[in-house]
């Protein structure tokens, strides 16, 4: 409920001059999507059924390249504002991300062959994104919903992905000889869809993974006292030796070793950061192993539980049962787009996979169980229903690991070998119902959920839980006496703040007329006094008074 009052509208990204190449211009891209799909990929993820239409899909991608960003340990991110920069290739990787997505849920002629095309609203016919009523437009505010980290890297990420979605001419042709210009016109001509988001201290659905006390903990026991941290540490005490020569200025620690890795890979792939020296391709190569060792381990479910996932989960949720009413008539967000990190990915996957209370994750194999998401990778969540007007309803996941990958399937842990909902909408999938059964338990569908899981108290909206609390404590808020005014809604909360202020104001407003009353009183009733001994009829009064008037008024004008 909470995040839905403070989302702010943030950005409505320009995304003028964004991508410089050749290979992302929108028909390239679009030769290229088809062929990502062939077989066998495309075998593992067809639908079951040509009969299905695909009502909804909300997707999360990580963002494309940026430069280096040096992380604690514990995940902590340094506080420079919007942190790093997303770099040309990050924007080009975003935008071929696009592009390959429209290729699958957007555009007509390609989405068939994967039964996953995403029907505009009823009768509006046309697949471009604009303003209701418009000749050819299909998608539009009332039905595309992108928000974001608020983060330079993913709000560009999201507008670059979003402009290869919702290209403007998607059929002009490149240019040749100058392809920068195409492409640069092509990104001008591009609808702007509004990214949303919400502050980065405030923001516990995205980047929730940075601030939750409860991960951080065992995270660092993990780090600290685990026989498979301290295992991997000893086996790979030569290579750390080894490759902490060539950068002396790093930690080359186990447990600080994405910062290694971020270092030098972000120079060898596209020089920006601290210059490092060559390395051969083996050591490289194990370089990476390791970092991916180490950020899988940290987000795997056994760790991370629900806890760096699940408000994302409570959030999907929400959006099916929203698309489920919608099925039957209504409006509803039909194309969902996160841009995020791939902590915020493989954060879902993790609490689809465990919750707090079991003792054995549902451990599903997936693409990115051992290595981290590519750069622009996406992971798609997709509600399918029936078009002959069945009612069942079935989800199921898709990833692609960069922009020139194929489609796989990322199996639930719900799905039951050959059952309707398998029929209806391919291999890993289940009902929604059951969907709903597994994730319903490992959402936390509310800032106050999620701030209980993860013990912040720094975070705004866990401040007012918290006050909410103390008001209920001292019997302010009528908790106990009835189930319908338990909650109160963070507008009740700042209202009683207000009041509170208020009253306090006007009671510390009586309090000084009251003592300025008293002292004016005393000051005539000893002026007085003191007169009876002198002549009161010389006027003597007046010198004791009035500069006790003065300074009352002085006090007033100080107050107006
Ligand atoms: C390197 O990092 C580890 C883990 O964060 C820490 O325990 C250790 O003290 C650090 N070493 C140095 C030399 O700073
Ligand atoms: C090392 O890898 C790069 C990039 O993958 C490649 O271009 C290069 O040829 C490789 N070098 C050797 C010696 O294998």
């Amino acid at each position: 409920m909470m995040a839905r009052v403070p989302l702010l509208l943030l950005v409505v990204l320009g995304v003028a001059a964004i991508a410089t190449a050749a290979n992302v211009d929108p028909s390239s891209a679009a030769a290229a999507a088809p062929a990502a799909a062939a077989p066998p990929a495309a075998a593992a993820e067809r639908s079951g059924s040509s009969g299905s239409q695909l009502l909804m899909v909300y997707s999360i991608q990580r963002h494309g390249a940026r430069n280096v960003l040096p992380k604690s340990s514990l995940l902590a991110e340094s506080e420079a504002t919007g942190g790093p920069t997303l770099l040309p290739q990050g924007k080009r990787q975003c935008r071929a991300a696009g592009r390959s997505f429209a290729a699958r849920y957007i555009e007509p002629t390609t989405c068939r062959n994967t039964s996953t095309c995403l029907a505009p609203d009823n009768g509006a016919g046309g697949f471009a994104y604009g303003i209701v009523g418009k000749p050819g437009v299909g998608f539009s505010n009332y039905n595309v919903f992108s928000n974001s980290s608020a983060l330079d890297r993913t709000i560009m990420s999201a507008g670059a992905f979003l402009s290869g979605v919702f290209p403007s001419s998607p059929a002009a042709p490149p240019t040749s000889g100058a392809p920068d210009t195409a492409a640069d016109e092509a990104e001008a001509q591009s609808a702007l869809v509004p990214v949303f988001t919400v502050a980065e201290h405030e923001d516990w659905r995205i980047r929730g993974y940075t601030r939750c006390p409860a991960y951080e903990r065992r995270l660092a026991d993990w780090l600290l006292h685990s026989p498979e941290f301290a295992q991997k540490s000893k086996e790979s005490a030569a290579l750390r030796e080894r490759v902490g020569k060539l950068v002396p200025h790093l930690n080359n620690s186990l447990a600080n070793w994405w910062n290694v890795y971020d270092a030098l890979n972000v120079w060898r792939t596209y020089g920006v950061g601290e210059p490092t020296p060559p390395l051969d391709n083996a050591t490289f190569a194990d370089v990476v192993e390791l970092a991916y060792w180490l950020e899988t381990r940290k987000m795997a479910p056994a760790l991370a539980g629900n806890l760096l996932g699940g408000a994302i989960v409570g959030d999907l949720l929400g959006r099916l049962e929203a698309a489920e009413r919608g099925s039957s008539g209504g409006q509803h967000y039909r194309l969902l787009s996160v841009s995020s990190h791939y902590n915020t990915q493989l954060g879902v996957l993790a609490a689809l996979q465990r919750d707090e209370g079991e003792q054995e994750p549902h451990v599903v194999d997936h693409l990115w169980r051992d290595r981290i998401p590519a750069l622009a990778s996406v992971l798609a969540f997709e509600l399918h229903g029936s078009s002959g007007g069945g009612q069942l309803l079935a989800v199921r996941v898709v990833a692609q690991n960069g922009p020139a990958a194929a489609w796989v399937v990322v199996p639930l842990p719900c799905a039951q070998q050959g059952d309707a909902a398998e029929q209806l909408a391919g291999p890993g999938a289940c009902s929604l119902a059951a969907f709903r059964a597994l994730a319903g338990p490992r959402a936390l569908n509310s800032s106050r959920a999620w701030c209980d899981a993860c013990s912040n108290t720094k975070v705004l909206a866990c401040r007012a839980a918290a006050m909410e609390r103390q008001l209920a404590e001292v019997g302010l808020s009528g908790e106990s006496t009835s189930p319908l005014r338990r909650y109160s809604s963070p507008a009740m909360v700042a209202a009683w703040c207000l009041v509170s202020v208020v009253a306090a104001a006007a009671a510390a407003l009586v309090a000084v007329l009251a003592t300025r009353l008293v002292r004016h009183r005393r000051g005539a009733a000893g002026a007085g006094g003191g007169l009876k001994t002198a002549d009161a009829e010389h006027g003597q009064l007046r010198p004791v008074q009035q500069p006790l008037q003065r300074s009352v008024a002085g006090g007033d004008d100080g107050m107006l």
